[in-house]
């Protein structure tokens, strides 16, 4: 049995006196893909961010890849972890987040290279090499010279997704990439994400509304409510047989909002 990649142990956020999340306790195991659904403000966005070290944590703690992520062992004492600590850490995940925010000023290649060029001091023919690769996976390598501005949110996601490929995360979290997007669009940036999870054994998670991908893409589903997860299991667990009448209500809200299940 192999160790999880991510432990989440009880930890708790808060921002000012609304408890966002409250003893929040998940395991992740390497190669995972993962799908978070619940409704919106029970804390999915947050939990990301915190793994991402977006966010600080008030008590708990993480484990990422075997190590402590708001903490650093010092002879078998747990401090906070420094602004070192945290870097390191953060260059094992890679987030795609709802907007696109890529650099509005940086043509696509710069998007792609800047991070690794800045964080890993990749050498820029180098860079260039590996951001040409990431956007041939993703189906943009004839826009490597394009800016931003010139293209669709599909296209603009894409890049999201190859620019934060680019630091070989082990890691990698989706928050909603495709709810800002035109329905016709989904499907190119669904499409990038089934590619990564048929051809890398990255572990994956995933904010998403879009049950019928988080049914087939997801090994298992977690239900969050209020910022506790009230609800997991297997995709079809999850949506063909809900236990707990809070998944039923908000599986019914969706599916009465239009989502395919
Ligand atoms: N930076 C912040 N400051 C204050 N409140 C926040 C902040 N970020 C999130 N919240 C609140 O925390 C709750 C959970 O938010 P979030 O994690 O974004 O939920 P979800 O992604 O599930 O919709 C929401 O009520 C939200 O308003
Ligand atoms: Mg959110």
């Amino acid at each position: 049995m192999p160790a999880p990649i991510i432990k989440v142990d009880a930890i708790s956020k808060s921002f000012g006196t609304f408890k966002v999340l409250d003893g929040l306790s998940m395991q992740v195991m390497p190669g995972e893909k993962l799908a978070l659904i619940g409704p919106s403000g029970s804390g999915k966005t947050t939990i990301l961010r915190i793994l991402m070290t977006l966010e600080k944590i008030d008590g708990g703690h993480i484990q990422v890849d075997g190590e402590q992520l708001y903490h650093m062992e010092r002879n078998g004492q747990l401090l906070p972890a420094d602004e070192r600590h945290l870097a390191r850490m953060r260059q094992k995940i890679g987030m795609v987040f709802q907007l696109f925010n890529l650099f509005p000023h940086k043509c696509v290649i710069d998007n792609v290279t800047l991070a690794p060029m800045l964080t890993k001091g990749v050498a820029r023919a180098a860079a260039e090499k590996r951001a040409m690769e990431l956007l041939d996976m993703v189906g943009l390598a004839d826009k490597a010279k394009a800016m931003p501005a010139q293209l669709s949110g599909g296209q603009k996601q894409r890049v999201a997704i190859a620019r934060a490929l680019a630091l070989s995360p082990k890691i990698m979290l989706f928050d909603e990439v495709t709810s800002a997007l035109d329905p016709e669009l989904v499907e190119e940036v669904l499409n990038v994400m089934r590619k990564l999870a048929a051809e890398t054994d990255m572990t994956m998670l995933l904010v998403t509304h879009e049950m019928g991908f988080a049914h087939d893409f997801a090994d298992r589903v977690l239900f969050f409510d209020r910022g506790r997860i009230v609800e997991e299991g297997k995709p079809d667990e999850i949506f063909r047989h809900p236990k707990q009448e809070r998944t039923q209500s908000f599986l019914k809200k969706i599916i009465a909002a239009g989502h395919r299940v």
